[in-house]
């Protein structure tokens, strides 16, 4: 059976965006190492690493329905972030799109009947809640060791341990 267009066209948009998050967080990366937060840094590194994936498990998703991958570009991420936490505060924000955004595209997939595709997107829907879950988590975490002394030290060490983890 051959790819829905509407259902194609909403893949290929949703491996821009996987895309364009693998670059919010490699800018991160760089912001961060450029204050010596290095786990914050490595952090974000994994992150980007991590968002590739999904890009790429969406093209080879495309690819085994017979549709046609469009690599059309990727959304310039920003450079700079007024603080450590307002790029933590970037990350939460863009994780809640990308969620509502996966959201839709499951509800497209599934009224065009395409349930191959719906099955396959529940992955992600799994790993939105975690990285929803994760950005809130790190906020807090952020908010309550502000005040602290050595706070920010602190938050680069669990960070630096959380990407150890993986
Ligand atoms: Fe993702
Ligand atoms: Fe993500």
């Amino acid at each position: 059976m051959p790819m829905n267009e509407k259902v194609e066209a909403g893949l290929n948009a949703q491996i821009d965006a996987e895309f364009t998050s693998s670059f919010l967080y490699l800018s991160l990366a760089a912001y961060y190492h450029s204050l010596n937060l290095d786990g914050f840094a490595t952090y974000m590194r994994v992150q980007a690493e991590d968002e590739r994936t999904h890009g790429m498990k969406l093209f080879d998703l495309l690819d085994a329905r017979g549709g046609r991958v469009l690599i059309t570009g990727v959304s310039k991420p920003p450079t700079h972030w007024d603080s450590p936490r307002a790029g933590i505060e970037d990350v939460l924000k863009w994780e809640m799109t990308n969620t509502e955004r996966i959201n839709s595209l499951i509800k497209l997939a599934h009224d065009q009947g395409d349930f191959a595709t719906v099955l396959s997107l529940q992955e992600l829907v799994t790993e939105q809640v975690r990285d929803e879950a994760v950005a809130h988590e790190l906020l807090h975490k952020m908010q309550l060791l502000e005040q602290a002394p050595g706070g920010l030290f602190l938050m680069d060490r669990e960070l630096r341990m959380r990407a150890e983890r993986g």
